[in-house]
């Protein structure tokens, strides 16, 4: 899977369509996401809030776990996309961590346009991962 500029705009707009479904009626901070898989699939996500505040989800979160709940573990890049172009939080990153640290991390804004594009390991220096357990 050659991450193109064809491929890049993809995932921004599946993440850009997802967005519509964001659930953040606390925050009114929408956010969508879309992960690529080595084998060329995309599965997107939103961020779903919870009057239980800490019950909520980001977006980034719920479209690598749509794709490891289909036995995808190998994620070339993930798009992100807010009216800000934000960068995924902490949990997100370490949670993407745990499939490699070579995922390509795309943040766009609303309107599908790419504002920085930086790799998992630059966004997580020092990532705790299953290799720092002892055996
Ligand atoms: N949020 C995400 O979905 N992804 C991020 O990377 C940052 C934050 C969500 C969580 C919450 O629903 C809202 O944005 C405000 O923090």
């Amino acid at each position: 899977m050659t991450l193109n500029a064809e491929i890049r705009q993809q995932l921004i707009d599946a993440a850009v369509h997802a967005r519509r479904w964001a659930y953040a009626p606390y925050s009114h901070f929408a956010v969508g996401a879309a992960v690529l898989t080595t084998s060329g699939k995309i599965y997107d996500g939103v961020n779903i809030e919870n009057a239980a505040y800490p019950s909520g989800i980001c977006a980034e979160r719920v479209a690598v776990f749509k794709a490891v709940s289909e036995g995808e573990h190998q994620f070339p890049a993930i798009a992100v996309v807010t009216s800000n172009a934000v960068a995924p939080c902490g949990a997100c990153r370490q949670v993407l961590a745990e499939f490699g640290l070579d995922t390509m991390i795309l943040i766009a804004d609303d309107t599908g346009k790419l504002i920085r594009e930086i790799s998992l390991s630059e966004l997580l220096p020092g990532a705790f991962t299953s290799k720092d357990l002892p055996e």
